[in-house]
């Protein structure tokens, strides 16, 4: 029995959600594995009433379950940055889900918007540190509100940190068994501390994985090779910052947010599945919205939760989908709304 929790969130995440949930009743059923689940109502609009984001009481339930299943959080009229520190932040940190692991696989070449590429081309995943650098919160003014002000911001590195992270992402090129290549991303021409400690540490693990090919890319030049050459890349592992905007410039080249998904993954705990594209405020209610990322965050978790054979089938399915019916991977654009995509992907589950 797998117990999974559920945080619908704000904006779209409860429109997605549901169409996950769709899927996961269907496929719990053909392929014999049951699960229960319990809602969690975190989000803008019970902070907008309560001023809690999410509870310590809240964050020790999560820790019971066996993964977690989240929509998206921000709200419109919430300051940036309370939710987004307040829920998903804290509960990133809390649970140690130290990885979020992102992958970028066209399924579609039509829906690519680089020129004469096609599904060969962009299929890599990025391991992204997920507990510290910049999100980890440390700094401070100085001389607030005057002319003299400074803002400062440190990126906090410790090597059992990037350890960790660059060993499961060696282990995971290792598992994913295609170009077996691991990509460091960083800046170490110009962010001589945090990567040069990343740049060390890696070298030093990468001798304990000769069967895997190793290569270096500034992460302005890895924006660049994502759009020129994609195909060089198989795994790529970066910090956190890094990590959060190359993964949307991925999103782009996989066809768009509608898609892609992701998972923050504690190896050795409780991981927490989401579509990566956030709360879409102006799509809310609309039954636009392209569920797929969240169903493809579904056949993460149900890989996670070793339903390997269910998680294939969603992605075939959506595989199939993507490449037989939408349009576009917009929202308002699939030619479908959200729910028939969600109805879509049940029939063809297999
Ligand atoms: C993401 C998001 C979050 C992040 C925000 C909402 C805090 O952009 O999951 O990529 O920066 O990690
Ligand atoms: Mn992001």
């Amino acid at each position: 029995m797998h117990n999974i929790a559920i945080i619908p969130g704000d904006g779209t995440g409860p429109e997605v959600v549901a169409e996950g949930l769709k899927v996961l009743e269907a496929v719990s059923k053909i392929y014999n594995f049951e699960y229960k689940t319990k809602i969690f109502d975190c989000g803008g609009d019970r902070y907008l009433l309560t001023k809690e984001t999410i509870t310590d009481a809240e964050l020790e339930e999560l820790k019971t379950f066996d993964a977690i299943y989240l929509g998206a959080i921000g709200h419109p009229d919430v300051k940036p940055g309370i939710l987004e520190k307040g829920i998903l932040l804290k509960t990133r940190f809390a649970l140690d889900q130290y990885i979020n692991l992102r992958p970028v696989a066209l399924y579609n070449k039509d829906f690519c918007p680089l020129k004469d590429k096609t599904e060969e081309d962009v299929d890599f995943v990025v391991v992204r540190e997920n507990s510290e650098g910049l999100y980890k919160g440390m700094g401070e003014f100085q001389n607030k509100d005057t002319a003299d002000e400074v803002a400062i911001q440190t990126s906090y590195n410790t090597r059992k940190g990037i350890e960790r992270c660059i060993r499961y992402a060696f282990e995971f090129t290792r598992k994913r068994n295609k170009r077996k290549k691991l990509t460091l991303c960083g800046k170490t021409n110009v962010l001589t501390y945090a990567f040069d400690l990343w740049q060390r540490v890696f070298d030093k693990v990468a001798i304990e994985y000769p069967d895997i090919t190793t290569d270096y890319a500034h992460v302005d030049a890895t924006t660049m090779w994502f759009v020129k050459n994609p195909e060089w890349f198989d795994v790529i592992v970066t910090d956190n910052m890094f990590g959060d905007i190359i993964t949307d410039l991925g999103a782009m080249v996989q066809g768009g947010m509608g898609i892609a998904a992701g998972g923050n993954i504690n190896p050795t705990g409780v991981s927490m599945f989401e579509p990566i594209g956030g709360s879409a405020p102006k799509y809310t209610g609309k039954n636009v919205i392209n569920p797929l990322a969240a169903i493809c965050a579904l056949s993460m978790m149900l890989e996670t939760l070793k339903e390997e054979k269910a998680a294939g089938a969603i992605e075939a399915a959506v595989i199939n989908i993507v490449k037989t019916k939408l349009k576009s991977l917009g929202a308002g654009k699939m030619g479908y709304s959200t729910s028939e995509i969600g109805d879509m992907v049940v029939d063809n589950l297999k």
